[in-house]
């Protein structure tokens, strides 16, 4: 098995995250440092370690969905020292979550101790959606939505359309939902920077067929087989 494969399926992270784990230095085989990502490991005779810490194979695969609320990061240690999802989990197994949301942001997140898995839903080239739901300052205009679904520019780069419709406008605050299948960095906070709308809070309600569901704010659920099933049957 290739060294990143073994790592990601350890539980350690994605097989690209894994993979900065190795060019770093941090991953041995049998004692020995090892720098070349195609390194290949006898699963059941070498001893791999990061940071000089052993990692097995798990025998069995975890895939949960949380409720993450606001105020946490999606790290295993924050250097500034906030709270994270890890603080809100109780697991045997070592998780690592899949793809991230904005520390201020709140809503679906999947977790699991399955690289290929990890790899599968945050690879670009299979366009999984995510649905989120918008609170911003102001009332957003029929004009606004059309602008967000060309693509904004933003930084001279044009962002990848989207698919946007109001839900509600209260007098103060619109509520919009906005559905992406691609993930850049503060995506949703920059499209409606763009159009001079602040967010007030953003949530991610869906990720392809998994929903959020009525989970209370900072628990974790098992997926079903079906959610599971949703993403390992597109290949
Ligand atoms: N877009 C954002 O701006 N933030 C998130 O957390 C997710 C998508």
């Amino acid at each position: 098995m290739r060294l990143n494969k073994f790592l990601s399926n350890s539980g350690l992270a994605s097989r690209r995250k894994c993979e900065e784990f190795i060019l770093q230095g941090r991953v041995s085989v049998n004692g020995k440092i090892v720098n070349a990502l195609g390194t290949i490991v006898d699963e059941k005779k070498d001893e791999v370690c990061v940071d000089g810490k052993r990692l097995t194979l798990p025998s069995t695969f975890v895939y949960l969905k949380m409720n993450k609320p606001k105020g946490y990061a999606c790290t295993a240690s924050d250097e500034r020292g906030r709270k994270t999802i890890f603080d809100l989990i109780e697991s045997d197994v070592r998780l690592f979550n899949v793809g991230r949301l904005d520390y201020d942001t709140e809503g679906l997140l999947l977790l699991t101790n399955d690289g290929d898995f990890a790899n599968l839903v945050t690879h670009p080239k299979f366009h999984f959606e995510k649905e989120y739901h918008a609170t911003v300052e102001g009332e957003i205009k029929e004009g606004d939505l059309a602008v967000l679904r060309k693509g904004v520019v933003i930084d001279g780069k044009r962002m990848p359309d989207a698919r946007v419709k109001l839900l509600s406008y209260d007098g103060k605050f619109s509520k919009v939902a906005v559905i992406i299948d691609e993930g850049q960095n503060h995506q949703v906070r920059k499209m409606f920077d763009a159009i001079g709308h602040q967010i007030k809070l953003l949530k991610r309600v869906r990720v392809g067929e998994v929903r959020l569901g009525g989970l209370s704010r900072g628990k974790t659920k098992p997926m079903t087989e079906e959610e599971i099933a949703f993403f390992k049957g597109i290949k």
